[in-house]
């Protein structure tokens, strides 16, 4: 039996307790399953800054990079609110992101038949939904140069941020996209603004390309991203994979996320580049949501999120297609019996906390 190597930073405020849910999880699959998962633990965010005073310390950022894949809480909080800059708890998170060059970053939006009816939208419109945004992570706007504000000497100053993407980058992400459409449905829509942005025309032709020498048996249409906007919230479950850069992607995904409900669902991963040696590629799994101070310590949390980006871990980093698969019925099954945590509490469902959730997962995986 191979041994998984998983590296867990739960971080602050309900991290730790959505972590220890997975903690369970984990337990149990090395148990009943001959699973092989290692697992050390680090410090993340506020809790790492409490301890030595940084938001990651190099041990722990050492332990992100040998390990097959780390599971990432939540970090952040008022406590922190005065911390220097560059030690912030939020620094430890971009730092992981950086050094693992984690350039794709995977959000899913699965629509859980037993939430339809919570939906913003009509159920019919978002129920059975299951579709994945692709988001570049590591270029584009939010990290090209020049990026200034400049005096102008007239009273008036210039805020500049610059889009910029090169044909590695684009190639790269569009073959995450691709090669996970072949997981799914194998479709494949690109977004951009090829209309109004060189950056655009760009992308659309070096998506068309890769996808033509390397994937052809792949369905790929391309859209204009503000299309795409309307396009999700009409009808979203015409899509399958979105691939689209990181501007673009951190809105589409927000409002793809909206879809399906609660904060307190959804998963997320963000991967790498396969190493050359082995093909495995470096992975942080963590739930869309912050440390939610405002729940933080009173067991309400929903630790869904948390199990749902384990459950990617599983699918993505260690090729437990079938784990990966039960575990995310195993929320199902627990949703269709009625049982929520208060974030997404219905009439005539049946409210329990962080722990019984995570219990009843458990007992149907
Ligand atoms: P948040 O996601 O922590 O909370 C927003 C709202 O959703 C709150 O009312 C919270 O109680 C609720 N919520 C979130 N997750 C939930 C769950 N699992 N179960 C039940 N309810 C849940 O975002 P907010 O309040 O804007 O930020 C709080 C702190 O988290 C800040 O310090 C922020 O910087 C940090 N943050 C950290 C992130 C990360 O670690 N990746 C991401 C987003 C925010
Ligand atoms: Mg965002």
């Amino acid at each position: 039996m191979a041994t998984r190597k998983l590296l867990l930073l739960p971080g602050d405020g309900i991290g730790p307790e959505a972590m220890a849910e997975v903690k369970k999880l984990i337990g149990m699959m090395n148990a009943d399953f001959n699973a092989g998962f290692e697992t050390e633990e680090g410090l993340v965010g506020g809790s790492a800054y409490d301890a030595h005073g940084q938001s990651i310390s190099d041990a722990d950022m050492a332990k992100a990079l040998a390990a097959d894949a780390t599971l990432f809480g939540a970090v952040g909080g008022p406590k922190w609110d005065g911390v220097p800059y560059e030690v912030r708890p939020e620094a430890g998170l971009l730092r992981l992101r950086k050094e693992m060059e984690l350039f794709a970053n995977l959000r899913p939006a699965i629509c859980y038949p037993a939430l339809a009816a919570s939906s913003s939208l009509k159920p019919d419109v978002v129920e059975g939904l299951d579709i994945l945004i692709v988001r570049e992570l590591t270029g584009g706007v939010y990290f090209g140069e020049p990026k200034e504000i400049i005096d102008l000497g007239n009273g008036q100053k210039r805020g500049i941020d610059t889009q910029v993407y090169d044909t590695f980058e684009i190639e790269r992400i569009s073959g995450v996209a691709f090669e996970l459409a072949r997981t799914r449905s194998n479709k494949v829509c690109s977004m951009e603004k090829h209309n109004v942005m060189k950056s655009g025309v760009l992308w659309k032709e070096v998506v068309a390309q890769t996808h033509k020498a390397k994937y052809s048996d792949v369905e790929l249409t391309h859209m204009l991203a503000d299309a795409g906007g309307m396009q999700l919230v009409r009808w979203p479950k015409q899509f399958d994979v979105i691939v689209t850069d990181n501007l673009f992607g951190d809105m589409l995904s927000d409002v793809a996320a909206m879809l399906t409900g609660s904060l307190g669902m959804l998963p997320s991963a963000s991967l790498g580049a396969p190493d050359a040696k082995t093909g495995t590629r470096r992975a942080l799994y963590e739930p869309v949501h912050g440390s939610a101070p405002d729940i933080s310590g009173k067991g309400i949390a929903n630790p869904i999120a948390m199990i749902a980006s384990f459950a990617m871990c599983l699918r993505y980093s260690f090729n437990m297609v079938e784990e990966a698969d039960r575990l995310e019925k195993a929320i199902a099954a627990v949703l269709d019996d009625g049982l929520r945590t208060r974030d997404i509490m219905s009439d005539g469902a049946t409210e329990v906390g962080t722990g019984a959730m995570g219990d009843a997962v458990l007992a149907k995986y």
